[in-house]
């Protein structure tokens, strides 16, 4: 089958379409024709092998050790393993393949990717294959962070920052599906994009500080990953909530060894002292797919997608997300 192919960490020009075996299906997985895949920050990442730390987190210290990356799928069953009982040969299925941990490869920059049986759910039938693929990864940190960080109620005042961006516009459309009432920031080229996902307030964060304002949150949702927690807690209502989500926005904001991990990781230990923290919580990504998938077919969450790239132009839909293009999922088909 065609796949695209990495050798070693780098740029996306170090992805390279090659021909390889198809995978073998174990017991519990489910062999997928892939339809569709996304492009996402984390698969900048994986291809990058930065921050440093991720290499010795399992993807591979000198280079890959699996080389085709992808976590997202949308696609046709072709086969089962013997012991797969929830799908058959000729479902359309979509899902997240490395269940929640976004920094390895998972295969879906290919014509087939075999993916563990719990971690697909049968696509919404109103949605496009291209709109399924760009879905899971985004929309399950997005899901995790509101329901269980949050937790997102009805009638709650909402902010999501970066409201514009892949996770955020899932966001946006979640905290409206639960009932709340939001406000996006993000750049001014963004402004119309988070009107359209469904944010009730937009504020464009070239022109205006949103924690010098008066206005209090029930849940701040930091997607950009640049607020201060200080900053985030003058404009919290006394039983707010930040969640942090982290961007290393390309290798740009953060250090080259560990990225976001000591922001991340010094909040969850200040978690069960800081009232406005919320505590890490292990949501099964089963259970967070069907919530998604039930929005999806009720019509509260459309994905956005802005273009789709060839397979063999893995490497320039890449390019194309880092250098800050897009307006919504870029999205590959193989
Ligand atoms: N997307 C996924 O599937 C996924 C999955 C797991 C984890 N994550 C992690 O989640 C993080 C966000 O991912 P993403 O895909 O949503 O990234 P993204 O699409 O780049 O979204 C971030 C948004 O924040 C905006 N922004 C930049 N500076 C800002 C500021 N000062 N104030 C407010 N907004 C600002 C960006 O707009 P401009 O830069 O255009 O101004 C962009 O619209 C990343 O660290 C990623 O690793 C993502």
């Amino acid at each position: 089958m065609k796949a695209i192919v990495q050798d070693r960490y780098g740029s996306p020009d170090v992805l390279e379409l090659r021909e390889i075996d198809k995978p073998v299906v174990e017991d519990d997985e489910v062999l997928v024709r892939v339809r569709a895949t996304s492009v996402h920050p984390d698969i900048w990442h994986v291809v990058a092998g930065r921050p440093y730390i991720i290499r010795l987190m399992g993807l591979g210290v000198l280079k890959p050790k699996s080389g085709v990356p992808g976590t997202d799928v949308a696609g046709l069953v072709e086969s089962v393993g013997k012991n797969v009982t929830q799908f058959q040969p000729g479902d359309e299925v979509f899902g997240e393949i490395v269940g929640g941990i976004q920094w390895k490869h998972g295969g879906a920059y290919a014509e087939y990717v075999s993916v563990p049986e719990d971690e697909l759910a049968l696509k919404p039938t109103n949605l496009t294959f291209e709109q399924a693929a760009a879905v899971p990864t985004s929309g399950l940190i997005a899901l995790r962070n509101l329901r269980d960080g949050g937790p997102v109620r009805s009638g709650q005042r909402v902010l999501i920052n970066g409201a514009g961006g892949n996770v955020g516009s899932f966001a946006v459309q979640i905290a409206k599906a639960y009932g709340a009432d939001v406000t996006g920031v993000d750049c001014t080229e963004k402004m119309e994009l988070m009107r359209s996902t469904g944010a009730d307030q937009v504020i464009d964060y070239t022109q205006e500080e949103f924690t010098s304002g008066s206005k209090r949150y029930d849940i701040i949702l930091d997607v950009a990953s640049n607020l201060s927690l200080s900053d985030c807690r003058r404009v919290l209502t006394t039983d707010g909530t930040y969640v942090l989500i982290g961007h290393d926005h390309f290798g740009n904001a953060r250090g080259p060894w560990l990225g976001s991990m000591p922001r991340f990781f010094g909040q969850l230990a200040l978690s069960p002292f800081v009232s406005y923290l919320p505590s890490l919580n292990f949501s099964k990504s089963k259970s967070l797919m069907a919530t998604l998938k039930e929005f999806m077919e009720a019509g509260k969450i459309t994905p956005v997608i802005d273009r789709t790239f060839p397979l063999s132009e893995a490497a320039g839909a890449l390019r194309y997300l880092q250098d800050g293009h897009a307006r919504g999922r870029v999205v590959i088909t193989p």
